[in-house]
């Protein structure tokens, strides 16, 4: 059967691509960032899962505000990287993985979340981004990845217990596939960030460290966090922190086995609006 192994968290600020694609990782500004992935990628390395079930939003880009589904689950073989208004990113193909995709769409959908099927997407900064600092620069990703597209951009958004539940749901799902695959699920977007409005330039690092403290230590609690509570401590931006939820409900913990392992915390302002945070967690 396969399994969820790991989870990571991580913010996806769009800068930090574009620091990647130009070669500025050395500048002053960015040094720092780049700095406290350097564990994670050693990490990665030598901990590469067969698939990543990535959770992540899409900003208007594969979905117009014309059509915003609420949970997006990416079933196609492949997944072109977004033209955002630059061009597409510099970064290789993302292959999915279809027969594990729609085993899950089928498991969850079952289990009483409605999922939007999508058998064509290209994917934003938000599912590049993430890959970039994990993985930086390399020809091609090293293993498939299922695109997770989760609607924090356009009000309703889902709640953090829903999301927190859903990962349960995609946890029992996995474990259900029949094929011994190591699965890692990635929470991205957050940290507190605003990106208009008076309070442009917003950041909370007492929420952020809160936040990270609990999603760690007492997700159920961090998962009890009201919406709107994102909105005015985090920013308006800040409630992508909800998908950060989804990672977390799918470990093992959750579902009674011991906590997980936290191999790795970090967190730096600024990276350009956004307070980063990242955190790594492996299954006991
Ligand atoms: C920024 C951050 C984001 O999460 C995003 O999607 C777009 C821009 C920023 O800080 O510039
Ligand atoms: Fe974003």
């Amino acid at each position: 059967m396969a399994h969820i192994s790991a989870s990571v968290f991580t913010s996806h600020v769009p800068a930090i691509g574009a620091a990647l694609d130009m070669g500025k990782t050395h500048e002053p500004y960015w040094q720092p960032l780049f700095q406290g992935y350097e564990y994670s990628k050693q990490w990665l390395k030598d901990n590469t899962p067969d698939v990543i079930f990535l959770v992540y939003n899409d900003h208007a880009t594969a979905f117009s505000l014309e059509m915003i589904p609420t949970f997006a689950i990416g079933c196609a073989d492949q997944f072109t990287p977004a033209d955002e208004g630059w061009g597409p990113r510099p970064v290789p193909m993302v292959h999915g993985h279809p027969a594990l995709a729609s085993h899950i769409a089928q498991s969850v959908i079952q289990q009483d979340f409605d999922l939007t099927i999508v058998n064509k997407m290209d994917v934003d900064h938000g599912l590049t981004v993430p890959l970039s600092l994990m993985c930086g620069q390399p020809k091609e990703w090293p293993c498939k990845v299922i695109p997770f597209a989760v609607n924090v951009v356009q009000y309703p958004v889902p709640s953090g217990m829903r999301c927190f539940k859903l990962g349960q749901a995609i946890r029992r799902a996995v474990e259900s596939f029949d094929e011994p695959l190591n699965v890692q699920i990635w929470g991205t977007g957050g940290m507190s960030h605003q990106l208009q409005g008076a309070r442009a330039g917003l950041i909370n690092k007492e929420f952020d460290a809160k936040f990270m403290d609990l999603l760690i230590n007492d997700p159920e609690k961090a998962a009890s966090i009201p919406h709107i509570d994102y909105v005015r401590e985090a920013g308006s931006e800040g409630i992508e922190l909800v998908m950060w939820l989804i990672a977390r409900g799918a470990m093992s913990d959750v579902n009674g086995h011991p906590a997980p392992k936290l191999k790795h915390r970090f967190y730096h302002v600024p990276a350009s609006n956004t307070a980063v945070g990242h955190a790594i967690l492996e299954n006991a």
